[in-house]
Formats: C-alpha cells, sequence, structure tokens
C-alpha cells in the first residue's frame, strides 16, 4: 500500500508518538512518520524520533514567523497529515486554515466533556462514572472539531489522579491508531 506522509507534533514524554511509530512498522498502517516536531526542546519524546531515525525538528514557538517556517517544512515534506500527541500548543487559525481537515489530535477525556487543561482533577472532582479518550479533528474552538474516535472506562470508587491518566493514556493507545485506520478507510 502507499502509505501517506505524517508529521507528529509533541511537547513531552511522546508515549503516544512511541505507539505510533510501532504501528507504522505494519505494512497495512496507512501512515508513514516523515518528520517529528517539537515545541519543547528538553521533550522526552524526541528520543523514540533519534532512535527510530526519523527526522526531527525543534521549534521555538517564541520567535515570530515560526508557524510559516512549519508550514513551510511540512509542505516541502509533503505531508498530509498532522497528529498532535500531547502537543501543550494552540495552533494558530491561519495555521488551521491552511491544512484544514488534515490536523487530528488526542485528548484526555470524553469530548465534547472536559475541553481544555486539567481533565483528570475535574473529572474526579465532578465524580464522573466513566471517562476516557478521544481523537478529533482540530478546527478553529479548542478541542471542538470533529470526532473520529472515542473509548472509555468506568471509574471506580478508589480512582486517583495517576490511575486515570494510566487508565486513559493505556486507552489513547489503541484509540489513536484506529482513528488513524478509519481516516484512510473511510476516503
Ligand atoms: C496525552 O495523554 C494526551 O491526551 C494529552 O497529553 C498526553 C501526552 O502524552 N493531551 C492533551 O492534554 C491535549 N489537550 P504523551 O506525550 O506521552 O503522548
Amino acid at each position: 500500500m502507499v502509505k501517506k506522509n505524517a508529521c507528529i507534533f509533541i511537547s513531552g514524554k511522546g508515549s503516544n508518538l512511541k505507539n505510533l511509530i510501532k504501528k507504522t512498522r505494519d505494512y497495512n498502517f496507512p501512515i508513514n512518520i516523515k518528520l517529528v516536531i517539537s515545541n519543547n526542546k528538553n521533550a522526552q519524546g524526541i528520543n523514540y524520533a533519534k532512535i527510530n531515525s526519523i527526522p526531527f525538528l525543534i521549534i521555538n514557538t517564541k520567535k515570530r514567523g515560526f508557524e510559516n517556517l512549519i508550514l513551510e517544512i511540512i509542505k516541502k515534506n509533503k505531508i498530509s497529515l498532522i497528529c498532535l500527541a500531547g502537543y501543550m500548543k494552540i495552533i494558530s487559525k491561519k495555521f488551521i486554515r491552511e491544512f484544514r481537515k488534515k490536523i487530528i489530535n488526542v485528548h484526555p477525556s470524553l469530548l465534547p466533556n472536559y475541553k481544555g487543561l486539567d481533565t483528570y482533577n475535574r473529572v474526579l472532582k465532578n465524580k464522573e462514572k466513566k471517562t476516557g479518550c478521544t481523537i478529533h479533528f482540530i478546527n478553529e474552538k479548542l478541542d471542538d472539531g470533529k470526532i473520529i474516535n472515542k473509548k472509555f472506562f468506568f471509574i471506580n470508587k478508589d480512582e486517583n489522579l495517576e490511575t486515570l491518566k494510566i487508565k486513559t493514556q493505556k486507552l489513547e493507545r489503541l484509540a489513536y491508531p484506529e482513528a488513524i485506520i478509519k481516516l484512510y478507510r473511510n476516503r
């Protein structure tokens, strides 16, 4: 199969990146990771790019015009899908317009509930019965684009922030690759 070129944006640990790299080894997985972009020079996830010989770029978001630079590089590398994987930076409306329907994100809650930050804390405080993760398209509003895939689990009485995070991220490892497969199956 002809795989599409993807770019993964990260800011931190990179466990979703690690998992997606593993999935790309499957002949039938629809994407290849052509590039990794991090806005944090200390992101642990950069190591996964390094050890798998995937080109990576560290960008300084304080520099004017940094998004134009990313756009240029992404076009040059013929990237057709951008996967945000723990990328903790808001993407500008201009960038989203340029790349409409080609940027997807993983969020640690069952959207449309608990958009934004601090999701685990808010879920626990509100004594929710279930939570999970969502893979969705990016649009101009925060955590608002069309949902591609969701997975949930029931919250136990003795659950804490750490167990919620572990369980949610375990589901992310299933939900993200599934969402990418779904995207190309429907095209
Ligand atoms: C993931 O759990 C993801 O849902 C969350 O950051 C984590 C990154 O983990 N994303 C957001 O909160 C976006 N609003 P990773 O760096 O190990 O993939």
